[in-house]
């Protein structure tokens, strides 16, 4: 993609659902009695990563642009697929997928591209395999995974040592086919999507503070489901409408969950001009209208206990320090090397040849700003989020801007270039 200096942004759109909502949504229904209607599901390549592998696990799922029906083939009712189990670029649909797969009674293999075979596994295969589940992986670490599914799983206390509600996610979904109840605790909390909706369909879940509590269940009940727009993809917006001068953007209704909603705290603390308005609920989500204007942004600093609320957007938050006055500096964002690409590299390397100031940390990133930024041709590693941060990027960069491999926004987000130019003015 090529892209200009723009003059300005200006209009109100909406961005599309909720990646991780859709993610769950398909896999709950899936394994729910009855008939499942999700409406706005997200239709990204990743999301149909997993509902491709739910059809191939015998569930029946209609799709039309709007709307899945779900005929849930309940708990203990999927099929052993034939062949290979093909998650591509999803580490979603992996991490919680395995957690299914260990409580059913035939084998399968997870495998995925060049990007996901190379992010760490063992995360989740060591609790998986202390709950009695027989899972084998590539170096004990990478795809391909493969589950021999034994049917007697047992409840586990896991203490995780690091904040990933894709592993939480996993345990809690094996916790459903495991005798007695399983704990599960994190050091910070992840986004808490798996207990809301978990519990909606049915499931028996307690959540006291750090720890989730899940019982051995016998069915889910099917459920009617809007998922919410999605503030991961609404973030790049959110920063543009702040950097590019004269601006004023407006964001429909979009999930303000705070285990999400890290982005808005951040840029408030750095000076940001955001309005927070119509705030309503909708299938157990908080949504709300964002409202940006350009502003004038200082440095801030960015810990560990923050970083689960704003995980996805690290990438876009870096280009806004690069544009605010001081020194940023984020920590215990390790994270960050083991996600799509390796992002903390990716940023400092991309932005820095841009005109930036980036130091990379082993944990995190020191930003010196505000830098003039310069169009020049940038790389993504094919990461969804790096193109649609590198693209906003070029906004307010001098001359042209191409992003390499951009057509990956589709991961997440297929519109985001038609989104982008209904507001470039
Ligand atoms: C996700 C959790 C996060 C996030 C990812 C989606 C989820 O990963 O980065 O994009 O849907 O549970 P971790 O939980 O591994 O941090």
């Amino acid at each position: 993609m090529i892209l200009n200096k723009v003059n300005k942004l200006e209009g109100t759109i909406t961005v599309p659902a909720d990646k991780s909502i859709t993610h769950r949504a398909v896999m709950f229904a899936s394994l729910a009695d009855g008939i499942s209607y999700i409406n706005n599901y997200l239709p990204s390549q990743d999301c149909f990563s997993t509902l491709n592998i739910f059809k191939q696990l015998g569930v029946d799922i209609e799709q039309t642009a709007n709307l899945l029906t779900v005929k849930g083939a309940g708990l203990h009712g999927l099929k052993c697929p034939d062949g290979y189990l093909n998650a591509n670029n999803s580490g979603t649909t992996t991490r919680l997928l395995s957690g299914i797969l260990s409580g059913q009674n035939f084998s399968s293999t997870i495998i995925g591209d060049e990007s996901l075979s190379l992010r760490p596994m063992k995360r989740i295969i060591t609790p998986l395999r202390q709950m009695g589940a027989d899972i084998y992986a590539k170096d004990d670490n990478y795809l391909p995974v493969n589950i021999k599914g034994n049917g007697s799983l047992r409840a586990i206390n896991y203490k995780s040592s690091i904040s990933s509600a894709q592993v939480k996610s996993c345990v809690l979904l094996a916790g459903l086919y495991a005798d007695g109840q399983t704990f599960y605790s994190e050091p910070e909390k992840s986004r808490d999507h798996t207990e809301t909706m978990l519990k909606a369909f049915g499931a028996d879940i307690s959540v006291d503070n750090l720890t989730v509590g899940i019982k051995k269940c016998d069915k889910l009940f099917a459920q009617e489901i809007f998922v919410p727009a999605d503030i991961s993809s609404a973030a790049f917006f959110i920063v543009a409408g702040i950097i590019v001068k004269n601006s004023h953007v407006i964001i429909k209704q979009v999930n303000i969950n705070k285990t999400r909603s890290g982005i808005i705290t951040v840029l408030k603390n750095m000076g940001a001009d955001i309005k927070i308005s119509n705030i309503k609920e909708i299938s157990g989500e908080p949504v709300a209208d964002i409202e940006v204007k350009s502003s004038s942004l200082h440095s801030t600093n960015i810990d560990g206990k923050l970083i689960p609320s704003l995980v996805d957007e690290i990438p876009i938050i870096a280009l806004a320090a690069t544009q605010a006055e001081g020194v940023t500096e984020i920590s215990g964002a390790q994270e960050l090397r083991v996600k799509e690409s390796d992002r903390l590299k990716l940023i400092a390397t991309q932005l820095n040849k841009m005109g930036a100031n980036i130091e990379e940390k082993q944990d995190g990133l020191i930003i010196k700003g505000p830098s003039k930024l310069k169009g020049c041709s940038v790389e993504t590693s094919k990461d969804h989020r790096m193109a649609m941060m590198l693209s906003i990027a070029a906004l307010c960069a001098d001359g042209q801007t191409t992003v390499e491999d951009s057509a990956c926004v589709g991961i997440s987000f297929s519109n985001f270039y038609g989104v982008l130019k209904q507001i470039c003015k």
